[in-house]
């Protein structure tokens, strides 16, 4: 029975697009069946509907506070009976409405070493820190900004030679394997 995965994503889709080509390539029981996107103009949408993968595109705007717009969110997962979500550039906080209803099965990836370099800049602040190494992180969520359980983490150093471009590119190119080995290991574990 493959496991049918929700992906949440806000914007360009690389790991969306990493994890999607994994579960077509790799023996990963899942399927990615439901792209949730808070921004209509967001390049992941484009990418999903290329393979036909149902896309939510909800503007928070559009409802009185984020319990209305989750509640929404959540009768689609229903619909599309997704046992996971995974986070991929998803630029909001989960609200309880969906943390309540998937206990344990919610699932981001940021690009630093937790909780070392939280929030929206972890690379830029890596890197203004002048670590020499730093990494990705990928975690369960909870009610706080990258607190969560971490499940794994993957470390990518720092050349002396770096700007942030050249370090984004390394960290994304560790994601596109890290976030597929993960759910892998998360499916066979019976996790998710
Ligand atoms: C990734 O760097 C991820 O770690 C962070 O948001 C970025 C999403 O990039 N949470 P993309 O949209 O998958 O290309």
């Amino acid at each position: 029975m493959l496991k049918k995965i929700a992906i949440f994503a806000s914007g360009t889709g690389t790991n969306f697009v990493a994890l999607q080509q994994a579960i077509q390539t790799r023996p990963i029981a899942a399927e990615i069946a439901l792209l949730v996107c808070d921004n209509a103009e967001a390049p992941v949408i484009k990418k999903a509907q290329a393979d036909q993968i149902p896309v939510l595109v909800i503007n928070f705007h559009d409802y009185a506070n984020k319990a209305a717009a989750e509640a929404i969110i959540l009768s689609a997962l229903q619909r599309h009976e997704i046992a996971a979500i995974l986070l991929a550039g998803y630029m909001r906080i989960i609200g309880p409405t969906l943390l309540t209803a998937y206990p344990h099965k919610i699932i981001n990836i940021h690009p630093a070493l937790l909780p070392k370099f939280p929030g929206r800049h972890g690379i830029e602040d890596a890197f203004a820190a002048g670590v020499s190494e730093t990494g990705v992180t990928i975690h369960f969520i909870d009610a706080g900004i990258d607190t969560g359980q971490i499940i794994g983490q993957r470390q990518v150093p720092v050349k002396q030679a770096d700007t942030v471009a050249s370090l984004a590119a390394r960290i994304h190119e560790t994601e596109h394997q890290f976030y597929p080995d993960v759910l892998q290991s998360l499916i066979n574990e019976g996790a998710i």
